[in-house]
């Protein structure tokens, strides 16, 4: 009985202090995140940035790319969720370590028209109205491309993505928007065009290719597969073009890519229209999960693959909802698909205000990895970590082959949803973990992750991460060693930037 009594107390006690640990964790100002969300002020020209901690990496060549939300206001009006906000590309140049800052608003056609009037005219996909009501929202279906969801060079050209419609030309050196772009006619006019392109430098076909998709939906949906040259002289070239039809309606935001396949996960959701014909909800905000429903793989052969010409794989995917993908690799006759899951679709609800939601109320992401046996046509699901993530990469010259680590943004806390205020790494084949804490004032964006050049190390490099420093409400750039996240430097940059989206890095 005392045995008993013992150990029944000492297991309350620790049950107390996990609780106590996870709740000091869970600790964050809300209004040190929240105030991030502000229009960005002003467009700067090569401002050179001041660096708060560390120093300088010397002979550090090449620029970073980022997009995201950069007009949530006008005229008082709120956008009703950040992912509706205009596009504006922030750019620094590093040359021999020395950073210089570039930024500038997307000129799409709906920014110039708003910015004349201060006033939204357009409908947001993710529940922004225009004012009036229901009654001024009914039966207007037009959107506006707002490009504001990653950055890339394609060729000459840095392309503004937005998945929904055309990428947007800019000038690399000046970023300023030359407009929507065919890519020489290989898109019809504001073709759907991914957000979510890949690099890859490991293919036959050309030291660096592009590689993306555009999908357009309805009953039946089409993903077109387009791998465009990205290096030499035929550089913004496209090389290769498929197009593959597949029932059903198809809501595709990322993808996968190994030397032979490209891989779709087809989320179970419906999309019912009528809510936004009517004016009561934005489009995206009609996606609602089946559970009747089973999620699908649409796995492509690459035309630059040994299995060019062959029809697509449909094999049965996990449970869940899925906007990103990590990486993945081919092993015998298998696919390895490391990929971000949540329990449901997060969707900002129409009464809900997005600088105030309550965390604990939204699925959490976790790192998961499908094993697709592509034989036997079975998919296998294993958790790799039960914290939640976003915005988790690999090496980019390990993109497509089998990466041992992971770098993401994290909570700080190991259980439950709160902002992403940590950097972690993963070594994705023991599952050990470090990582790096911006808390309790800190909130992380998307790493991006650059080699270190002449080295074979896979973990050798830089993570690049631009931050909202929640006590000088102002945003930071800081730069970890990728190896061990030792703070390199952090630079306080000239412009407030809020919580944006996803970026690349340039190469000079
Ligand atoms: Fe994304």
């Amino acid at each position: 009985m005392i045995f008993g009594e013992n150990s029944l107390s000492n297991s309350f006690i620790v049950t107390n202090l996990q609780e106590k640990k996870i709740n000091e964790l869970k600790i964050f100002n809300k209004e040190d995140w929240s105030s991030a969300y502000k229009n960005v002020e002003k467009e700067l020209t090569k401002e050179p940035l001041k660096i708060s901690k560390g120093e300088n990496i010397k002979n550090l060549n090449g620029t970073l790319l980022r997009n995201g939300p950069g007009i949530l206001e006008r005229g008082g009006q709120w956008v009703h969720h950040p992912f509706d906000g205009d596009g504006m590309i922030t750019s620094i140049k590093f040359e021999n370590g020395q950073p210089l800052l570039t930024n500038r608003f997307v000129k799409t056609k709906g920014y110039l028209e708003e910015e004349k009037i201060n006033k939204f005219i357009y409908r947001g996909v993710f529940g922004t109205q225009k004012n009036g009501g229901i009654l001024n929202n009914a039966l207007d279906l037009k959107f506006k491309n707002i490009a504001n969801t990653h950055v890339v060079k394609l060729g000459d050209k840095i392309l503004a993505l937005w998945e929904a419609a055309g990428p947007h030309a800019l000038d690399p050196n000046s970023l300023d928007t030359i407009g929507l772009t065919t890519l020489k006619g290989v898109l019809k006019p504001n073709e759907a065009f991914s957000a979510h392109p890949k690099i890859d430098l490991n293919s036959n076909a050309s030291s660096e290719l592009l590689v993306t998709f555009g999908v357009q939906t309805g009953p039946k949906s089409t993903i077109r597969l387009m791998e465009f040259n990205n290096a030499g002289e035929s550089s913004g070239e496209l090389l290769i073009d498929r197009k593959d039809s597949f029932n059903g309606f198809a809501f595709l935001h990322d993808f996968a890519i190994t030397t032979n396949w490209a891989i779709f996960l087809q989320n179970a959701i419906d999309f019912n229209p009528l809510p936004f014909v009517m004016g009561q909800k934005g489009a995206a905000q009609c996606l609602k999960s089946n559970p009747k429903k089973k999620a699908k793989f649409f796995i492509i052969p690459r035309e630059s693959g040994l299995f060019r010409g062959q029809p697509p794989l449909i094999i049965d995917a996990p449970e869940g909802f899925v906007f990103h993908h990590v990486n993945a690799y081919e092993k015998d006759s298998k696919i390895i698909l490391d990929s971000i899951f949540y329990d449901d679709f997060p969707s900002v609800g129409p009464d809900e205000n997005f600088r105030d939601i309550d965390f604990d109320k939204y699925p959490e992401g976790k790192l998961k990895r499908s094993t697709i046996d592509l034989k036997k046509k079975t998919c296998e699901l294993e958790t790799i970590s039960e914290q939640c993530c976003e915005f988790a990469t690999v090496n980019p010259k390990f993109l497509g082959l089998k990466a041992s680590y992971s770098w993401m943004a994290s909570t700080n806390q190991k259980i439950g949803n709160a902002p992403l205020q940590a950097i972690k790494k993963i070594n994705l084949l023991t599952k050990e973990e470090i990582s790096w804490s911006s808390g309790p004032s800190g909130f992380v964006s998307e790493p991006i992750m650059v080699p270190s050049e002449n080295t074979s190390e896979e973990d050798n490099g830089f993570l690049f991460i631009v931050l909202w420093n929640g006590l000088r409400r102002g945003t930071d750039l800081v730069i970890l060693d990728s190896k061990d996240l030792r703070e390199l430097a952090v630079y306080e940059l000239p412009i407030s930037i809020p919580h944006g989206l996803h970026g690349s890095w340039v190469n000079h």
